[in-house]
């Protein structure tokens, strides 16, 4: 990413002097991916990093001298089209710069396009073809003449550039030889090995390109010559040392939530500077989930810690910050500005308000709040509000785990002797259920309710052919469509289907009926109606109210203890649980969903199937908590909808 934070400029200081013989303080060999938008750019990135060289995202305008550094550079995909000309203000100055370019899909027509090649609208190519090599390149090492790679692409590169040559076409029958090319796609692997420039129409990124990883382990090991130094252990010895000379003799302030992230993080601080000099903050927001904030405090106590732990509830100051908010950005920028004025006033209040504040940021943060300008803001971070982000440009705030992936926190704390079962909870986002507590002014009314009604009509179409009824939900709710954020109505299914059938419906109707980015499945409206009836759903006015969140925080519980009795901690990622302001049939109360999701970045996700014996206690447990109408589950993938439905 490229990051003008004074936090990530001295990052990249702080790697200079070396011990070549464990890495440790080498300057590492960097890779910059271009972010074109495409979906797979955190995927590149991470496959790359777990070749242990260092990547970054970076924006494609940013100015060549930051460009410099790298010693390669991948072209990523992109929604946009080569052959239309869209994306192509990007920094060309890239084409001059002596370093190896790997232009993926979007990128490799780019490539093609930059150096006079002619890139046309062809046959689309979806899903696994097989790649035919027909040249011998250090980019293909150790691999078999043909490869079965992934491909997601309708415009393809149809004249070579000069200085280029062919190095594999596709063939899109997988399963049959095709001598004559008949059902093939030239140019699917080219290079001008003068030039450096290397360019593949199908994506080595995704676990569908079977030996994607040995190509891209070639193409920064062999061809960018990159050293593999950029492991874990060496990133803790760096962030240490890094840690170190930011705070100086001074003190270190931690929002400590109990997470993975920020636990991993106080832990490092600790490891830096030991435990008289970092201050850890648990903060009761009045949005944690239940008995969380003493189990909290209870583990940093196991540690040892004491004197410079503290506790506050500040409940009533975020509550007093939600009242009258509905819209989820301004609740993010509300709870977000609350927890800097409550850890502002305790540190005053302690005597430390020169400390630095540290956060758990990681990696995913900074570039789904719009770290890079291609990325657009599906949803603004907690801890990267605009309060925040000043602080950050002001050098008052340290981010050691800025540069990591979920997946590296966990290995990161692994390191650092953090036990199995803290590592392995559920993510749990820094707005808690401030963002699973969907609020509404009233019910809608004229265009919404038009709009209610297409969508109904077309929705109703879509899930006929599968037994369904499905009606619109009058409540909005956050998704991402082709990487916008996407503020749309979800639909309600219902009705006796397969799990299978269901999620086919649902996904016909997310994908076809316009205005639409959820879909949730019925269990059980809890009021003995008819299910040949379809449910009369509607909003009423509900802000955040402590009594709201209290039945939320039981309804969760009950959740998360059934996913713990049934041993799928590990195989689901994330179950947030959301409350909706709706009324079932003139049942007043709240519409709880259940978000079971199977993923393994939360950059993309699939909807987790719960057994029927779960399903049934937690309907039973859940339905007959007073103030509750409904129960039904969320069947969408992200996209189009996001995790949180906020
Ligand atoms: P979405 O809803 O965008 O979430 O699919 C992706 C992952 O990020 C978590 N999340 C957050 N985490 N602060 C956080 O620390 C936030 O404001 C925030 N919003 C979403 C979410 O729970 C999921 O794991």
């Amino acid at each position: 990413m490229t990051d003008t934070s004074s936090e990530a400029a001295a990052l990249g200081r702080s790697q200079s002097a070396s011990d070549p013989a464990t890495g440790v303080g080498v300057e590492h060999d960097r890779i910059a991916v271009l972010d074109f938008g495409g979906q797979y750019v955190h995927l590149i990135a991470t496959k790359i990093r777990r070749l242990r060289v260092r990547t970054e995202i970076v924006d494609p305008l940013a100015p060549i001298d930051e460009l410099r550094r790298y010693n390669g550079i991948i072209l990523s995909g992109s929604p946009a089209l080569s052959t239309l000309g869209e994306g192509s203000d990007y920094t060309h100055e890239i084409y001059d710069l002596p370093v190896p370019i790997l232009g993926l899909c979007y990128g490799h027509q780019e490539i093609a396009r930059h150096y006079g090649g002619t890139i046309e609208h062809t046959r689309r190519e979806y899903g696994p073809a097989r790649l035919r090599i027909v040249a011998e390149h250090p980019i293909f090492a150790g691999l078999d003449r043909d490869q079965i790679v992934w491909m997601s692409h309708g415009d393809s590169v149809t004249k070579l550039p000069a200085g280029f040559v062919e190095l594999g076409y596709s063939m899109h029958r997988v399963e049959e030889d095709d001598p004559e090319g008949r059902h093939s796609h030239r140019n699917a692997a080219i290079v001008s090995d003068e030039l450096l420039r290397y360019g593949f129409q199908f994506h080595p990124e995704v676990d569908g390109t079977e030996h994607g990883d040995v190509m891209l382990e070639s193409f920064v090991t062999r061809i960018c010559g990159c050293r593999q130094t950029w492991t874990i252990p060496h990133y803790v010895e760096e962030q240490v040392a890094h840690i170190r000379r930011r705070s100086g003799d001074g003190k270190v302030f931690l929002l400590a939530s109990g997470g993975v992230d920020s636990t991993v993080c106080a832990r490092l601080l600790v490891e830096a500077l030991g435990q008289e000099r970092v201050h850890l903050l648990h903060i009761d927001n009045g949005l944690m989930r239940k008995g969380e904030s003493r189990a909290v405090i209870e583990r940093f106590r196991s540690w040892g810690l004491t004197e410079n732990l503290h506790f506050v509830d500040a409940s009533e100051t975020f509550l007093k910050a939600l009242a009258d908010l509905v819209e989820p950005e301004e609740k993010r920028v509300a709870i977000g500005n609350a927890f800097i004025e409550v850890c502002h006033a305790e540190m005053e209040r302690l005597g430390v308000s020169r400390a630095l504040l540290a956060q758990g940021t990681i990696y995913p943060d900074t570039i789904e709040t719009g770290g890079t300008r291609r990325a657009d803001v599906i949803k603004t971070h907690h801890n990267r509000v605009p309060l925040v982000a000043a602080m950050v440009r002001a050098g008052k705030v340290l981010e050691p785990l800025q540069d990591l992936y979920k997946t590296e926190v966990r290995e990161l704390g692994a390191l650092l002797g953090l036990d199995a079962d803290l590592l392995g909870r559920h993510p749990f986002p820094g707005p808690g259920l401030g963002v699973r507590l969907l609020c509404s002014r009233a019910e809608p009314t004229g265009e919404s309710l038009s709009e209610l009604e297409r969508i109904t009509r077309e929705a109703q179409a879509q899930a006929a052919p599968y037994g369904l009824q499905a009606m619109a939900m009058p409540i909005r709710s956050v998704g991402v469509k082709a990487d916008l954020r996407a503020y749309e109505w979800p639909v309600m299914l219902r009705g006796e289907a397969s799990w299978d059938g269901v999620l086919e419906a649902a996904s016909h109707i997310y994908r076809g009926v316009d205005g639409v980015n959820r879909c949730c499945y019925d269990l059980g409206m809890g009021n003995g109606a008819a299910p040949a009836a379809p449910p009369r759903l509607e909003v009423f006015a509900a802000g955040v109210t402590r009594e709201r969140l209290d039945l939320l925080r039981e309804a969760d519980h009950f959740v998360m203890e059934g996913i713990r009795r049934y041993g799928l901690m590990e195989t689901i990622w994330q179950c947030p649980t959301v409350a909706l302001p709706v009324r079932v049939n003139g049942r007043v109360g709240e519409l709880i969903v259940l978000r079971p999701v199977l993923s393994s970045r939360a950059m993309t996700a699939r909807p987790a199937h719960l057994p029927v014996q779960l399903v049934a206690e937690l309907r039973e447990q859940i339905l007959a908590l007073p103030g509750v109408s409904g129960l039904c589950i969320d069947v969408t993938t992200k996209p189009p909808g996001t995790i949180e439905w906020e």
